[in-house]
């Protein structure tokens, strides 16, 4: 059985993990909120310090908290794209060093494969499958039919639904990650009260610059008690527009299975009408399971565990690329 320690440090956020098999032996994530939150986002250069400082930290103690020693490990494997250069730089440098200091394979993962994924860690093997990535960088359908093989069914054209979700979150004033702010407000508001747009319904790829606008025009006109309904009344607008267009998705391509995952997919009521509507159609779900969702190091082992079984490791040579593409369109 092969262990692999894996690193994820495409944004602002440092985790370390060790996968053993199917066991997940440790999993680290040192959030830098705190230290953006100051600035009003992430500053890279402050995030590759930090990462640089949490990492070998988190390196000591996942080993601890495995039991394992680095002789153990049977591979290295780091998130090599996309993401923030001067981050993706200190967790892939960590990674290859390590690996030619043990003599180990070095595998470079690229973050959206490693989202892709989660759905599956320890949840059978991957099959054909539509799946919808949602997260705070991106916002992808894709077709899936096997390990490696991906193809783009629909992107954003613009702001990705947790991009939204962030920005929304702030012209309310309300805390950062926004995704968890608005869903909290939400549940106690009326989903109906504001009609909001569900921009490029018909389209396979998706918008959500519009929904953003129409919130910053609406707020304005407002007075009274309406930050529940109104967050309710947006996270509705988006949880419409990715159901419906991953269910047509699914049905155009003749899947049996429809798979969600990133950041985003922690959304309760998205998760919640996503799982029903597949039910109705007849189609499985497999959603990732909340604790994979926002960014960890798990899911970068799970998908370099699938790739070293088969056959496959990366050059040290290979440079991180902070636009890696998953998927070709088409
Ligand atoms: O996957 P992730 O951790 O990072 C990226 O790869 O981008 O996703 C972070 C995004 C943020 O935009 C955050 O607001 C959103 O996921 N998010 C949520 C929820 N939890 C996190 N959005 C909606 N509802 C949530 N419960
Ligand atoms: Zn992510």
């Amino acid at each position: 059985m092969k262990t692999i320690l894996a690193l994820e440090t495409s944004c602002d956020e440092t985790a370390v993990a060790i996968l053993r098999g199917s066991e997940l032996l440790a999993s680290e994530v040192a959030s830098q909120i705190v230290e953006h939150e100051k600035f009003g986002g992430v500053v890279p250069e402050v995030a590759s310090r930090n990462h640089l400082i949490h990492a070998p930290r988190l390196i000591e103690c996942a080993k601890g908290r495995a039991k394992i020693d680095m002789l153990d490990v049977d591979a290295f494997a780091a998130t090599s794209g996309p993401g923030l250069a001067s981050s993706l730089m200190i967790g892939a440098s960590i990674a290859k060093g390590l690996a030619i200091g043990f003599g180990k394979p070095y595998l470079a993962i690229n973050h959206l494969e490693g989202h892709l994924l989660s759905p599956f860690f320890n949840n059978g093997h991957i099959k054909s499958n539509v799946s919808l990535v949602v997260s705070g960088g991106h916002t992808m359908s894709i077709l899936v039919r096997g390990l490696g093989d991906y193809r783009l069914i629909g992107r954003t054209v613009d702001d990705a639904a947790g991009e939204a979700f962030d920005k929304v979150a702030k012209l309310l004033r309300l805390g950062y990650p926004g995704g968890p702010e608005i869903e909290r407000h939400a549940g106690s508001g009326d989903p109906a009260r504001f009609n909001l747009p569900r921009s490029m319904i018909d389209s396979e790829n998706f918008s959500f610059s519009g929904l953003k606008t129409a919130v910053r025009y609406l707020l304005p006109k407002l007075r009274g008690d309406f930050l529940a309904d109104l967050c309710a009344s947006f996270q509705q607008a988006i949880v419409d527009v990715l159901v419906r267009k991953t269910i047509v998705a699914a049905q155009k391509h003749n899947v049996v299975l429809v798979t969600m995952s990133g950041g985003v997919s922690c959304n309760e009521e998205l998760r919640r009408q996503l799982r029903d509507a597949c039910e109705q159609k007849g189609f499985e779900f497999k959603s990732a399971e909340p604790w994979l969702c926002t960014d960890n190091a798990a899911m970068i082992a799970f998908a370099a565990m699938l790739k070293l079984e088969s056959g496959f490791a990366s050059n040290v040579a290979e440079e991180i690329d902070p636009n890696l593409a998953l998927v070709s369109s088409g």
